[in-house]
């Protein structure tokens, strides 16, 4: 079944070294063998204190890639340092084959990366159809184009066509992070960023936004989920790194970590 009625179009995939361009052109399953985002040795935080300690991490492109680990693990730093708004100490981030290492939120944004931030922090006094726009900003996009893309979004969630002059903080908390994501796809990422997808939402809430995602990662938009509930993470996700203070000390396939015992452990109480 199709959620949506019309495709999302991801930005063409830019090629990322001599061996990509060998298998040009990318169909999805030949695009998961290429990292779309390559992070290696990263060091950041916040003045003295660092919270990132050599961080690795690759997000294939076309995957889910999910980002597990308890409370101050560090996984908003790290989003927040790939997108710009924590300054790098140390280490590289590669993303679409260019070294974007320190570059600023809005470059990493007209680069590619969108971030939807933990509490998907939606502007007060704005409606939902503005929330939205607001996602759109640093495009230079006809009107037309623009507007495409939100009847995109609307297909997709129509409760926010339904509530469109609404103000967006009075949306339910599902209907919140619908509203968080849209804005997010308005920017017509490469790499969508979901920090916390399930925080205080109800199950079905969080079943109809699991949903969605596949249906647009299907369509080609890779993304990279930070998630609190292992179990939701690892049915969406097919790559996962555990973050502990700092560090990823496991990673591999979601089928691969669903059965590793130190993860049913500590996460998943089994
Ligand atoms: N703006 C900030 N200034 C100083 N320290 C911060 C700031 N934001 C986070 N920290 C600290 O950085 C560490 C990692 O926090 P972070 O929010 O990245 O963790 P997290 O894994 O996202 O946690 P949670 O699961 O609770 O969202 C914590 O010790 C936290 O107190
Ligand atoms: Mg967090």
């Amino acid at each position: 079944m199709m959620l949506v009625d019309q495709p999302y179009v991801p930005p063409a995939m830019p090629a990322t070294g001599p061996a990509e361009k060998e298998s040009a052109p990318l169909g999805t399953a030949a695009r998961e063998h290429v990292s779309l985002l390559s992070i290696s040795g990263l060091t950041a935080g916040y003045g003295d204190v660092q919270v990132l300690w050599g961080v690795d991490l690759q997000v294939k492109a076309g995957a889910i890639t999910c980002i597990v680990g308890s409370n101050g693990a560090g996984k908003s730093t790290l989003l927040r340092t790939i997108s710009g708004m924590v300054r790098v100490n140390s280490g590289t981030i590669n993303f679409a084959g260019r070294d974007l290492t320190g570059a600023t939120p809005d470059a990493m944004l007209s680069a590619g990366v969108a971030h939807v931030p933990e509490g998907r922090r939606l502007f007060r006094g704005l409606s939902i159809r503005d929330n939205l726009l607001l996602g759109a900003y640093m495009r230079n996009d006809s009107r037309a184009e623009i507007e495409h893309d939100l009847e995109f979004i609307y297909s997709m969630f129509p409760i926010l066509k339904e509530r469109e002059k609404q103000d967006a903080t009075t949306l339910s908390g599902g209907e919140q992070q619908m509203c968080a994501i849209g804005r997010g796809i308005m920017s017509r990422p490469q790499l969508l960023m979901i920090d916390e997808l399930s925080l205080g939402l109800a199950p079905r809430a969080v079943e109809k936004l699991g949903e969605a995602l596949l249906e647009i990662n299907r369509a080609g938009l890779t993304i990279l989920l930070v998630e609190q509930d292992v179990l939701t993470a690892f049915d969406l996700a097919s790559q996962a790194f555990v973050v502990e203070t700092g560090r990823v000390s496991l990673s591999g396939s979601t089928a691969e970590l669903a059965e590793d015992p130190r993860i049913r452990q500590a996460y998943m109480g089994i």
